[in-house]
């Protein structure tokens, strides 16, 4: 297939571009600030742009990774976190006409009451990005009923820009420094490569419609941070365990969140690994790259 990512220069778009390649695909793929090798620009805000992309490119699948994915700051700026996350994603599902499209939502757009949850679970967003991921979610269904819409959470792996959760751990405490880290946020890890390889089993397989594809373990930040340390020999000791209220950020966070995978097992797909197997392949990325 001729397929596009857009958004490869990011943490999943990277690996999307690697499980798909390693399946033979074609891949077009894009960034908005920050170029990766082979990507062209494109930012999803600029729909004239997003709309000659996909009808110049004629892809056989679309994979929409790319948004504005920084949640306290879509809380500062909703109207550019709408623009990236709603307004881009579906001009470009609309120009891409009538192929496999792929959007990536979140755990976010529960409120962590009672997860971790299930796809038909009742959504109430906290925060801006959770309610800009909820209406592309509501919008691409009513309007391109064939779209998958992959929601995720907590995605840790070998990452071009090395910002993601555990990364900033392993720089923070391998010099030393203490790191704080929320005790009392669950959510279900995800390791990076086995959600990309999952969700081109899904277009693969021909799926549509809402998909959770995470980890199969709930657990708290805190917990993550000591399986991290474990894997990457890391000293736990500098891992300061506090309540999220105590890190005064911007946008609320759902505390019992997480979500389960029976429709992926369902449809024949396998689910990511459990946290400790990815953050051991994690580790031996890393080690190799410093060798
Ligand atoms: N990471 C997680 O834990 C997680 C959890 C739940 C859901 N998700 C969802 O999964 C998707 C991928 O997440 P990620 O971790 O890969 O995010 P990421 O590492 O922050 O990457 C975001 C990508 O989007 C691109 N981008 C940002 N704004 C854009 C715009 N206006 N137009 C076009 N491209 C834009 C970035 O390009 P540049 O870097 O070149 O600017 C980058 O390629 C996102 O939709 C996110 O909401 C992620």
């Amino acid at each position: 297939m001729k397929t596009l990512v857009i958004g490869a220069s990011g943490q999943v778009g990277a690996q999307l571009e690697g499980a798909l390649r390693a399946r033979g695909h074609e891949v077009i793929a894009t960034h908005r600030g920050r170029p990766a090798s082979g990507t062209e620009p494109l930012d999803l805000r600029d729909e004239p742009a997003v709309a000659r992309l996909l009808r110049r490119i004629r892809a056989e699948a679309v994979f929409c990774p790319a948004g504005a994915t920084h949640v306290d700051g879509c809380e500062e700026d909703p109207a550019a976190a709408r623009a990236a996350n709603v307004t881009g994603p579906l001009t470009a599902a609309e120009a891409a006409g009538p192929v496999p499209f792929v959007y990536f939502s979140t755990e976010y757009v529960f409120d962590g009451e009672r997860g971790p949850y299930h796809e038909g679970d009742r959504p109430n967003p906290l925060s801006v990005y959770g309610r800009t991921k909820l209406e592309a979610e509501q919008a691409l269904a009513a309007r391109f009923p064939r779209a998958v819409v992959v929601r995720t959470c907590g995605v840790f792996g070998p990452e071009p820009q090395g910002k993601n959760f555990v990364y900033q751990l392993r720089a923070r405490l391998s010099r030393g420094e203490r790191m704080r880290v929320p005790a009392d946020q669950v959510s279900t890890p995800t390791y990076g490569p086995d959600l990309a390889r999952a969700c081109v089993d899904l277009v693969e397989g021909g799926a549509a419609g809402v998909v959770h594809v995470a980890g199969p373990i709930a657990l708290s930040r805190a917990a993550l941070a000591a399986l991290a340390c474990r894997a990457l020999g890391l000293p736990e000791s500098l891992l300061d365990p506090v309540p999220t209220a105590a890190l005064g950020q911007k946008a609320r966070r759902p505390l019992r969140a997480g979500l389960l995978v029976e429709r992926l097992r369902a449809l024949g797909i396998a689910a990511p690994r459990p946290p400790a197997e990815g953050l051991a392949e994690l580790a031996r990325h890393l080690a190799g790259l410093q060798s």
